[in-house]
This record gives C-alpha cells, structure tokens and sequence, in this order.
C-alpha cells in the first residue's frame, strides 16, 4: 500500500494544499499546533471513514466554511486507486471511489490500509479493557468480514437480552420464555468473536515478544493473552462447538446471578487483552517508556499481521512516536520501518536523517 498524494481542502487549519508522498518514509514536521497531527487526521479519514479525535465529523471543516474535502491517490498493489471523502455541515457526506459514487460507506472503508499509532494509543496499555477491545476489533474486521458481522449481531442480541433482565428485574422475578433463544444466538456470536480474538491474540503476542526481544535484549519479557470473563480454558479458546456450548451453559445456569446483577454476564463483551512486561500487568507496573514501546510494538504486530492477510504491508501513520522513546529504542524502530511507507510526525526534523522532510506552518506544507 503506498499514499501517493493527498489533496485537502478546509479541513482542520488546511485551507487548499496538494501534498506528495515518498514511497519510504515521510517526516512532517513544524512547531505545535500548525497541522501535523491534522494531516494524519486527514489520511486516516480516508482510510477509516472517520476521525480518531473528532466527536463529531463536523468539527474537522475548517472554521468559518461549510465542508471539507479529502481525496487521495494510493497504490494497492494492483492498480492506483483514488477516494474522495466530502463531509458537509448539515448534510450526509458523500464518498467517491474512482469518480464513482458510493452509497454504503462499508465499501470503501478498508480499501487503503492504515495503522496508525498516535499518543493516545497509550491508553491501549495504561487504561481499561475497552479500548483494547476496540484495537482488536479494528484490526481483525480489516480481514475477517465475518467477525465484524458476528459483532454487530451480538452488540444487537447482548441489548435485547440486557433489556428482558431488566424486565426480570423490575416486575418478574424470572426470565421471558424467550430467554433461552437469544442465548443460543448470544452463544453463537460469542464463539466466533472470541475465536477471532484468541488466534489474532496468539500472533500479537508473537509479534510483539519478536520486538521487545530485539529492542531491549532480554530484559524485558512481554506477554500477550486472551482474558476471558466466562470460565474458558485455554483449549477452548480455539475450538468453535466447545465455546458455544461453553458459552450456552453459562448463559443458561446462571438466571439468578443476571437477574442481580442486572445484566449478561457472560459473551464477548467483557473480555480482555492482557498486556504482560515481566509477568507483571503493564498497566501498573511498566514505565512510560516500557508503555509506549508495548503500544508501539502493539501497532506494528498489527501491521505483520495485516501484511500476513493481503501479502502487502499497510501504511504506517505515526503521530509523535519516538518521544520518550531512548536512542536504542529509537534506533529500532527507525530500523524496523524502513522499506514500508511511513508518515510521521516530528518537532524535530533532524531525528531521521533518510526520509523525505515536509514542513508545515499555519496548515501550509513545503516540501525541504
Ligand atoms: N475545524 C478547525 N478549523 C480550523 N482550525 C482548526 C480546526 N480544528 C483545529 N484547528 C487548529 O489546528 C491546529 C492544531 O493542529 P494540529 O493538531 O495538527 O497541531 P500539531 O502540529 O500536531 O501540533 P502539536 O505539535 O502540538 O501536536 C490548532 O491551532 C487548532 O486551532
Ligand atoms: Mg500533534
């Protein structure tokens, strides 16, 4: 995958710039607040079909204009291929793939393959389950269409289960009749998404030991697993009939436990990625620069991965990645990307000495 060009107009503090990309690596650079995590903003909307800090889509149009327009030209490998993305203030936003319009957003999103690491990524390793549960999902429905399937269909079960406990909860005492069937299905749907999860998981863990054993020596051990809510034996991880039934016992012995509770305790909705460092829980206890190399090394496992799907490397978007980092860390990660396409961000322009330099000022981007 290679981001040839991007043009973008009134997004964020970018009025009208045309910017061209080197194949290697790229190094946006320029003090703060003048456009650089703005332009990577910009990439990943197309990639993405959405922001990864705006709340709302129209908080990226520029100030004082009613849309924003981002087009870029990439290469998949095949053919060059160009996505537009037009979003407006106070209508639908229109989306183009190669001139032709496209209703479904789902059928562009994925087409130009992105990871991206920004700071708040840091929250992958230090905060809660949640967004560790969002990386996993981001990352296998890239490849795997029906576990984005299975996880609509259970986020949809798991609500109208939720709603007959609370039903059970306030005038009953005892579950609908109908209960048993949205377990069968809850069951089903959480096999598959926890399948996913525990393969995906197994090659993460791969990948990330394979950095941190080449970054810090020895010293430091990562671990990666899969953390079940629902009683599930490392065997059982794997195998598709033994969690539904897992799943399907659980869901069908504990009434009374759900009816206090007020909610399904058991599915894929709970669950967890453990991230190790000696086996300790990082999140506790791991420095900040042990944290940010675990979310970096987290980042680029999902890059080997996706490049073990389509036999293609996708584009790495790095916004202020090697702060914090030491020079030996440093030095591993400039290694380990060369011969990918990179975009990154800097304050300092002098870190990387082998890439293509763009300076940015006020939204303006010069090429050095
Ligand atoms: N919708 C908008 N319209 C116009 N300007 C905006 C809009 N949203 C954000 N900005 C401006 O964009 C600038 C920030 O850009 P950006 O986040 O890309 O900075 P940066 O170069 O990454 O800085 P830092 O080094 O601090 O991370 C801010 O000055 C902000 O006011
Ligand atoms: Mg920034």
């Amino acid at each position: 995958m290679y981001c040839k060009r991007i043009r973008v107009r009134d997004f964020r503090n970018i009025e009208c710039e045309e910017i061209e990309f080197s194949e290697g690596v790229n190094v946006v650079s320029g003090e703060n607040a003048q456009g650089k995590t703005n332009l990577l903003e910009a990439i990943y909307y197309v990639s993405v079909g959405k922001s990864f800090r705006a709340t709302q889509n129209s908080e990226i149009i520029r100030f004082g204009t009613k849309r924003a327009v981002v087009e870029l030209d990439f290469d998949d490998g095949i053919r060059e291929q160009t996505i537009k993305m037009t979003v407006f203030k106070e209508k639908k936003r229109q989306a183009e793939k190669n001139g032709v319009k496209i209703e479904k957003l789902s059928d562009i999103v994925g087409c130009f393959r992105t990871v991206l690491f920004c700071p708040e990524h840091l929250s992958l390793v230090k905060d809660g389950p949640a967004l560790r549960r969002n990386y996993l999902d981001i990352a296998i429905s890239r490849a795997r269409p029906m576990y984005l399937h299975a996880l609509q269909k259970h986020n949809y079960i798991l609500k109208q289960r939720n709603l007959l406990i609370k039903n059970a909860l306030n005038d009953r005492k005892t579950f609908d009749t109908t209960v048993d069937l949205w377990s069968e299905q809850l069951a089903h749907a959480a096999a598959i998404i926890t399948k996913f999860r525990a393969e995906f998981i197994k090659k993460v863990d791969f990948h990330v030991k394979e950095c941190f054993a080449e970054m810090s020596g020895e010293r430091e051990n990562p671990s990666i697993s899969y953390k079940s809510s629902s009683k599930l034996y490392e065997e059982e991880l794997f195998d598709l009939e033994k969690l539904e039934k897992q799943f399907t016992k659980l869901l069908r012995e504990n009434h009374d436990r759900e009816i206090y509770a007020g909610a399904t305790l058991y599915g894929a909705h709970k669950d967890d990625m453990e991230v190790l460092l000696n086996s300790q829980e990082a999140r506790f206890f791991a420095s900040q620069g042990q944290q940010r190399s675990l979310a970096i090394a987290l980042k680029l496992a999902e890059g080997e991965i996706c490049y073990s799907e389509f036999s293609d490397y996708p584009v790495f978007l790095f916004d202020d990645v090697l702060s914090e980092l030491d020079a030996k860390r440093r030095d591993y990660l400039i290694n380990r990307i060369k011969g990918k396409q990179v975009i990154m961000t800097t304050c300092d322009k002098n870190e990387i000495r082998e890439a293509k330099k763009i300076s940015v000022s006020d939204g303006k981007y010069t090429e050095d």
